[in-house]
């Protein structure tokens, strides 16, 4: 039997969700209920989480003077209920301050410590605190970090470090013989790019406690911690499996069929992870696709630029759907975005309000009106050469949503409903119903409606990965014999009034 299991990134607990968080696991949700429906519910894992150690945590919880346990059960909930609210389906949620995930990063240091891959070492350089990483001279932009641009500290310290650098090769060549390793192909080209300039450097795991106190505690060496990363990306094998007596690994659930993250994300988990990975002899994972990012304007949405919109103040104003519709639908999946609200509304109105909001609410009162809410059935010996077409482009429906789905193309598999949607739309106002009532044209006006209805019905099964809310409320008017019209769906949003 196949099974499909994907994660999200684990998100840093120091701020609360925003807009871009929610996005890569709204895709995430979406996948998950799409595959599901494909392959069963009991085949599919869908992975969410919280990443709780690191600097960055440390001082959050300092600044509100708790310890970071107490800081991070508080905080958790925060995502927790976002996610709850945003209609996320996930099957586990792993923090990484959980027992089940320290004793397994404890047996990963262990095994690597034990076969050479992890050595101590002297380090005498530049270390940028707010994004914990090391630089050499030559990688820092007028002395300060070429990250983030703030300040670096020289630091010179005993460290633990991870032998990236014998996997090199070994990388390279890996990523060369499997295309979908990384997606989309313009992020594979940047990382194989990355590799032929630089040569790897191996990555410092541990921080000294003195420095940072909240972290892991290397098993063989108790006056470091493990790096945050080291320790966040061991989350996607904790979560799901454990090492046997003899140290392999075993897991219903891995290798991951999908890690979805976004691009700023992307060398820890092209890089980092599958050599870690390949030391510990386990299977890579199948793809990680780097999705783009949300910007405001010229910058990326972030806490440290200051300029977050929070996805629940999304929510209470326009509804979850039509927050997950915007987001999936507004951007092609791969590429930065402009995240504004006048795009949410604008979609509102015209693709959700003006098309599948009429067609849903045109066609009940319809039912009714000809029909005293029942479902008419229809003669197929009078099928006009339009409605042929539109019953074949519905046979084709769920083909079409599919083929957009599996290559993470949600923007495609929108396009074929709303394709479906427009040709029904059209069709009531080229047939003119209310003629057929006239001129008594019962089997037409039977043929005609349930050929409307027919359309909603598949409308809603495809959109429910999307809308689940929506779909269950159309399937709810229009899934049995006799209609239950319930409100317009999505009442036009008036832009004047607004201003
Ligand atoms: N804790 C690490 C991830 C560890 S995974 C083993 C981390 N956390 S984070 O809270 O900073 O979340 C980063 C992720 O949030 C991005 O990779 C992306 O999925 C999402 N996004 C954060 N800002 C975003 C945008 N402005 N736009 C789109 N997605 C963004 O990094």
């Amino acid at each position: 039997m196949k099974k499909y299991y994907l994660t999200t990134p684990i998100y840093y607990v120091n701020a609360s969700p925003h807009i871009g968080h929610s996005y890569t696991t709204i895709a995430a949700d979406c996948l998950t209920r799409y595959m599901r429906r494909a392959l069963g519910e009991e085949n599919v894992w869908f992975l969410t989480g919280t990443d709780e150690h690191g600097q960055k945590i440390q001082r959050a919880a300092e600044a509100e003077k708790l310890s970071p346990q107490e800081f991070t059960d508080k905080v958790v909930f925060i995502f927790k209920d976002l996610w709850k609210k945003l209609n996320i389906s996930y099957s586990d949620f792993i923090r990484t301050t959980e027992a089940r995930h320290v004793g397994f990063v404890e047996k990963v240091l262990e095994s690597l410590h034990k076969k050479g891959d992890i050595y101590e070492a002297k380090y005498e350089g530049w270390y940028c605190t707010p994004c914990e990483t090391f630089w050499t001279e030559t990688q820092l932009v007028d002395q300060k970090c070429p990250d983030c641009g703030r300040a670096v500290e020289k630091i010179s310290e005993t460290n633990y470090f991870f032998k990236l650098s014998k996997y090199h090769d070994w990388l390279v060549d890996y990523i060369n013989k499997h295309p979908d390793f990384i997606r989309p192909q313009t992020r594979r080209e940047e990382v194989l790019r990355f590799l032929e300039l630089n040569r790897l450097a191996d990555l410092c795991i541990s921080r000294p406690k003195e420095r940072l106190s909240w972290g892991i505690p290397l098993p063989f060496s108790p006056s470091h911690v493990t790096y945050v990363w080291f320790d966040a990306l061991i989350n996607y094998i904790s979560a799901v499996g454990e090492f046997d007596a003899g140290g392999k690994y075993h897991s219903k659930w891995w290798p991951a069929d999908l890690h979805l993250i976004g691009k700023d994300i992307l060398r820890q988990h092209a890089v980092y992870w599958p050599i870690i990975l390949h030391a510990l002899e386990i299977e890579e994972p199948k793809t990680i696709f780097a999705h783009g990012w949300w910007m405001i304007g010229e910058s990326k949405m972030s806490k440290s630029k200051g300029n977050v919109v929070s996805p629940l103040e999304m929510v209470d104003k326009y509804g979850i759907d039509v927050y997950r519709y915007f987001l999936l639908r507004d951007v092609p999946f791969g590429q930065d975005g402009n995240f504004s609200e006048d795009a949410i509304i604008k979609r509102f109105n015209s693709d959700l309000a003006n098309d599948l909001g009429n067609l849903v609410f045109r066609t009940l009162t319809m039912v009714e009106k000809y029909f005293s809410g029942q479902v008419p059935e229809f003669d197929p010996a009078i099928v006009t050469a339009q409605e042929k077409m539109i019953r074949e482009n519905i046979g084709r429906l769920n083909k079409a949503v599919a083929d957009g789905l599996v290559v993470l193309d949600f923007g495609k598999s929108l396009d074929a409903i709303w394709e479906l949607i427009n040709l029904a739309n059209k069709y009531v106002e080229e047939t003119k119903p209310w003629n057929l009532s006239k001129e008594n044209k019962t089997a037409e006006l039977r043929g005609f409606i349930r050929l409307l209805v027919d359309v909603i019905r598949a409308v809603s099964k495809e959109l429910y990965p999307f809308m689940p809310l929506t779909a269950d409320s159309i399937q709810e008017q229009v899934g049995k014999d006799a209609v239950q019209k319930g409100n317009p769906l999505f009442p036009r949003i008036d832009l004047k009034a607004k201003q």
